[in-house]
């Protein structure tokens, strides 16, 4: 067979959070498949990066009190322990904030915009829609960030688009009294242009139903995909017949890429998250020193996608779409897994990553490949979902790995090492047994790498666990212990004992994409170079033949082959592990929370000069008609004008309390226009963060000495 030339991806995780199990689930089945064709000796770039882009992050940012920037850096340093940790090899790791993804998705846009008449026109439109803004915040806000009262149930405190208490679906705009989940404002609705990609277009929806429905799409993925040609859910739960144009765009502030010609429009997240699989391989190939374009253009060049069932939307329209347009190779295929739950629980949420933490787990000393054995044990190339279970992990694990595939290992390599100077032996005399029992590896491992090819571990791990069931019953029935005790039993102890570790070596072939770690390990113990499955491969002198003996190949018997000492290759699991691993964490104690609110983020000393406080004169002090909370003060902070002020303090004091004496004023807050005029300023004041402990607003008063205009450092 020719080496293929495969480019493989995981989906960008958000760089909002660290890894949970959900991401290491996805990655370990990316990870096997792409060591199985390596073994194969095909070519492949596996390539992974953060997805950094979009307003959650931005705004989180935003409330740690650092930039985007710094925020997705911090994420992006607490990647390596978690891949490496379970053997996760990608070959590269990069950022949607990386130049290269600026570059890349700029000018696929550029292309799907300029697409000549000849061929149709572009397939970029600017189209004008009204959408919720914070006032106060001063920007356009994203659905999530928009509660208010469930127009249906009534319910308080629900999101933009839909209902956690009746499960609605409704836009924004029907929400009761919406407030801004930001600032709290009530949010006003304000017209914004925006960019569509056309995916209603005769040429998408044609090239997308061929796309779609050519067979390479796992059944069930396509005809979930081919209800959204006919029919289509719209945000307010009302229905459209066939694709709808796609919204691109999002208006400043938006932490992402700026639409070319366009200041002040960012490209919406998902446009330019799928665009990071090619800037981190065209990151991967710069370094190597390799040409992207011409990579790409490699006809022989396939490409494949790991993905959630949650974002198959994006993964088979707008992304092939995109790509299909702009001229460019779309992905041979999408391969889509279901969720994972643990112990029967919840899904794994984007966000809560609960139940059991990748981190804990291998801080315990649970080995990875127990977990890397497991879930291919569970996981087929349906998009159904998978249980993590703590009983049957144990049992696979205790049961089929150690006490199963292990123990051919060590049942028999001491004899060989004791008895035979860690020599195999290089006769097969009279061995009916073992050549029928090799014909049957011989026949069933193409089935076994079919299954892994298809990405259908478990059915891979079946067929495996059958040959180790066969190897263990050879063991048993010959039983070398009681062989060693006689003297003319010694060439067969010594067959015995050689043929199993033949077996053992041809299992770890097999469960090696699975296990690398084992693998090289036995590698090491056998004296060998890499396993390939050339070496299933070099078994059969024949694929078909009338007696086993005549089809195997005599140098897959290892004949004479010294092997070095067996070093015990796997613990057992234990209870304790597992118990410790569900322990829910030990509660924390209950945060101290000074005047109510958590002290906020850090900052840096410039970040504290840029607020000018100074020591301001009330000169004078007065209510404000039609509020009980106001007070109009006129204060002179030493600048030959006065300043006119707005206090909530009302509640506290009366005007001649406060009228000539010194307080602190926030000098360069920028006016704000309020109901009873502008506000130059702030006066500090403490309060409790919860109003309704009644604990009062108490205003600042310097020091004797301090005089107006005097700034505060
Ligand atoms: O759903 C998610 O977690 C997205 N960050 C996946 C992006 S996949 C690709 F398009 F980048
Ligand atoms: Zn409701």
């Amino acid at each position: 067979m020719s080496q293929r030339q495969l480019f493989v991806t995981t989906a960008l995780p958000y760089a909002n959070g660290n890894f949970h199990i959900g991401h290491i689930m996805e990655y370990i089945q990316a990870d096997i498949w792409v060591r199985f064709q390596r073994m194969q000796g095909n070519k492949v770039d596996f390539v992974g990066a953060d997805d950094t882009h979009g307003a959650p992050i931005m705004i989180a940012a935003e409330k740690a009190g650092i930039t985007p920037q710094q925020f997705v850096a911090n994420i992006a340093a607490g990647r390596k322990p978690y891949l490496d940790g379970f053997h996760i090899q990608f070959d590269n790791w990069h950022s949607t904030d990386a130049p290269e993804n600026h570059e890349l998705a700029r000018q696929i846009y550029r292309d799907l915009r300029d697409i000549p008449e000849s061929q149709g026109g572009s397939l970029i439109e600017r189209r004008t829609i009204d959408q919720f803004f914070d006032p106060e915040k001063n920007m356009f806000l994203p659905d999530r960030f928009i509660k208010g009262e469930c127009p249906k149930c009534h319910a308080h405190d629900q999101y933009g688009d839909n209902c956690e208490v009746c499960g609605a679906v409704y836009a924004p705009t029907d929400l009761i009294n919406p407030f801004s989940a930001l600032s709290g404002a009530k949010p006003e609705l304000k017209s914004s242009e925006h960019f569509f990609f056309k995916l209603s277009d005769p040429r998408c929806v044609e090239f997308l139903e061929k796309w779609t429905q050519d067979g390479k799409l796992q059944a069930e993925v396509a005809n979930k995909v081919k209800e959204w040609f006919t029919v289509r859910t719209n945000p307010d739960g009302t229905t459209s017949e066939g694709l709808g144009d796609w919204d691109i765009s999002r208006d400043a502030p938006y932490f992402g890429i700026e639409i070319p010609d366009a200041p002040g429009k960012y490209f919406y997240v998902w446009l330019d998250a799928p665009v990071g699989y090619l800037a981190s391989l065209k990151n991967l190939l710069d370094k190597r020193g390799e040409n992207y374009d011409a990579y790409m253009a490699n006809p022989a060049l396939e490409q494949y996608h790991f993905i959630g069932k949650d974002i198959v939307t994006f993964h088979t329209l707008f992304w092939p779409a995109m790509l299909h347009f702009s001229g460019r190779k779309t992905p041979n295929n999408v391969f889509v897994h279901g969720f994972l739950t643990v112990n029967n629980g919840e899904k794994m949420s984007k966000s809560r990553g609960t139940g059991l933490d990748p981190l804990k787990y291998l801080s315990l000393g649970m080995n990875p490949e127990w977990l890397r054995y497991y879930l291919a044990a569970k996981l087929n190339n349906k998009n159904e979902d998978v249980d993590f279970n703590a009983d049957d992990f144990m049992q696979r694990v205790n049961s089929d790995m150690i006490g199963k595939y292990v123990n051919i290992a060590s049942r028999t390599s001491g004899f060989i090492a004791k008895k035979f100077e860690g020599k195999l032996a290089s006769g097969y005399e009279n061995s009916l047994q073992e050549m029928q029992l090799l014909s049957l590896f011989a026949d069933t491992l193409p089935g076994i790498r079919k299954a892994i090819e298809a990405r259908d571990y478990s059915k891979a791990l079946r067929d495996v666990m059958m040959l180790t069931d066969r190897a263990n019953e050879y063991v048993s029935e010959r039983a070398p212990w009681d062989l060693s005790k006689h003297a003319d039993k010694q060439v067969e102890l010594h067959t015995v004992c050689s043929f199993s570790l033949v077996m053992f070596k041809l299992l770890t072939l097999a469960l090696k994409p699975i296990l690398p770690d084992t693998a090289q390990k036995v590698e090491q113990f056998f004296n060998i170079p890499p396993l390939t499955w050339a070496d299933a491969d070099n078994l059969l002198i024949t694929p078909e033949g009338e007696q086993a003996a005549n089809r195997i190949n005599p140098a897959a018997m290892m004949g004479g082959h010294t092997i070095n000492a067996y070093q015990h290759l796997m613990q057992r699991v234990t209870p304790e592990q597992l118990e410790a691993l569900f322990e829910p964490p030990a509660v924390v104690e209950e945060k101290v929370t000074p005047g109510g609110e958590e002290i906020a983020p850090t900052i840096s000393i410039d970040d504290f000069a840029k607020v000018d406080l100074r020591i301001a004169e009330i000169v004078n002090c007065e209510a404000v008609e039609g509020s009980t909370k106001l007070l109009r003060l006129t204060l002179d902070v030493g600048e030959g004008k006065t300043r006119n002020v707005f206090s909530g303090v009302a509640s506290m004091y009366k005007p001649e309390d406060l009228k000539g004496k010194l307080t602190v004023m926030v000098a360069n807050l920028a006016p704000r226009k309020m109901k009873f005029g502008v506000s130059e300023g702030m006066v500090l004041a403490a309060s409790h963060a919860d109003d309704k402990t009644d604990a009062g607003i108490y205003v600042l008063h310097p020091w004797p000495g301090a005089k107006p205009g005097m700034r505060i450092h």
